[in-house]
């Protein structure tokens, strides 16, 4: 299946990784030196539908992990359907706040379902859709919890273990298949990280000659450079 002319890159990382601050901050970059439509989103809660199964999932009753990994799968499923595909058709770079190695990481490292049940699941439920590439803010789940304000939902709730396994599914994930990760340490400034996830970004999409300006903004733009067309999903 075609994922469209778009581009697609997705954030991963503990709760609390800084993940929110760094999807807006590289929209607004990605913007100025593609010149396509940038589309940030968030996985749960990215359509009207995922905002009602957000809340059910993370503030509603208790569940089991089956119930919890169906519900992100819905959220998902109809996240790529109506509103990721059809920007990637259109031509945009869609950037997402989480997506299916969240499920990976929660539901089968945290909750110790089966990897391969639970991603297939995901791939299952969007057609096979993969990022082009996908941003780990990675840091440890004790220092991202000294961060987190207000009262935790079910998930974070959950313990240390079940963060600490979510954590390791993640790095190893990553260190299986680098090609489509980037691992950047989120203990870092936020104005350092984000940097680092511009110049490693600009050039894995061969975006290169606008390398400085990820590290010194220009006063003057130049044209919008080409971006190759890849979303890095099943083709
Ligand atoms: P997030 O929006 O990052 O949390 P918040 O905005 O409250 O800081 O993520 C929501 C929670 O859902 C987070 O604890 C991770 C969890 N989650 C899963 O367990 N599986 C999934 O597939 C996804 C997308 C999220």
């Amino acid at each position: 299946m075609s994922n469209g002319p778009g581009f697609f890159i997705s954030f991963e990382g503990g709760d609390g990784a800084g993940k929110t601050t760094h999807v807006r901050l590289l929209g607004e970059w990605l913007a100025e030196v593609t010149g396509r439509e940038v589309v940030t989103t968030r996985e749960p809660g990215g359509t009207a539908l995922g905002v009602e199964l957000r809340r059910l999932v993370q503030h509603g009753e208790d569940m089991g992990p089956r119930a919890e990994a169906l519900l992100y799968a819905a959220d998902r499923a109809h996240h790529v359907a109506s509103l990721v595909r059809p920007a990637l058709a259109r031509g945009a770079v869609v950037v997402t706040d989480r997506y299916l190695d969240s499920s990976v990481a929660y539901q089968a490292g945290g909750r110790e379902l089966s990897e391969a049940e639970v991603e297939g699941m995901s791939l299952w439920a969007t057609g096979g859709l993969l990022p082009v590439v996908t941003v780990l803010l990675d840091v440890d789940p004790a220092v991202a919890a000294r961060r987190r304000t207000g009262d935790p939902d079910r998930l974070e709730r959950a313990g240390s273990d079940f963060h600490r396994r979510a954590r390791d599914t993640f790095l190893r994930r990553a260190s299986a298949e680098p090609e489509r990760w980037l691992v950047v340490d989120a203990t870092g400034s936020v104005d350092d990280i984000q940097s680092q996830i511009r110049v490693d970004l600009a050039a894995r999409l061969d975006l290169t000659p606008v390398v400085d300006e990820a590290v010194a903004p220009r006063k003057q733009h130049p044209e919008p450079r080409a971006v190759p067309e890849r979303t890095g999903g099943l083709q």
